[in-house]
């Protein structure tokens, strides 16, 4: 079965091709020959993740999903949570000069300077629109933010983040290490089982 992925993302495709087997072909948007900035307007994961799926079913048609995740931090209330990926460039701190991920990382690390709590989870959710209706799978991986970066693999905030029971940050595991506990990762199995119901 086909579907096309909400994302060019190369990280993303890999993971999520890696967790998803033989079964399903993944096409990422450059493949599908989409192109152009799909909206991401809303506050909550749910309500973007199923923008960015509406978007591509209704202008493409064809079965799809689209994922949003965000890293949601205890000392900061949950933040930068939606705002993830614009962190660095919005609100009090911010650092346009940076390449994004550098900036959204340093402003963490800044932001929790003088915290002691620092518990955070990654949370992904995949919108999936498959003959015409609506799903919604959740992951989550709780971890810490580590005091300074640490590892060179994997991309976002991956070098500052730790999950609980582990002692090597995200950017120190090898793609299938991070892949069998990463919050993305929970949530395509999720996606991949219902899949597999429906095929049956
Ligand atoms: P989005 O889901 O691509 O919008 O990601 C939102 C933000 O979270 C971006 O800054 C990403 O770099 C970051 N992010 C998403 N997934 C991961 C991950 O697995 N590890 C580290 N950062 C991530």
């Amino acid at each position: 079965m086909e579907l096309i992925f909400a994302t060019n993302n190369k990280h993303k495709l890999s993971e999520i091709r890696n967790v998803i087997g033989d079964n399903y072909k993944i096409i990422g948007l450059s493949e599908a020959g989409i192109e152009g900035d799909i909206p991401e307007d809303y506050n909550t994961l749910e309500e973007n993740a199923f923008q960015k799926a509406n978007f591509i079913y209704e202008k493409y048609g064809g079965n799809c999903f689209a994922d949003d995740t965000g890293l949601e931090v205890d000392a900061l209330d949950g933040r930068p949570g939606v705002y993830s990926a614009r962190y660095s460039r919005m609100g009090d701190i911010q650092f346009p000069e940076l390449e994004a991920n550098k900036g959204n990382i340093k402003k963490l690390l800044i932001e929790l300077d003088t915290k002691e709590l620092r518990t955070a989870r990654f949370r992904t959710v995949i919108a999936l629109i498959l003959n015409e209706r609506k799903y919604l799978f959740e992951g989550i991986v709780n971890g810490i933010i580590l005091k300074q970066p640490s590892g060179s693999g994997g991309f976002g905030y991956d070098p500052v983040f730790q999950a609980l029971g582990y002692k090597k940050s995200f950017a120190e595991m090898d793609i299938e290490q991070k892949n069998s506990i990463s919050h993305r990762a929970i949530a395509t199995r999720k996606l991949v089982e219902f899949l597999k119901t429906c095929t049956m």
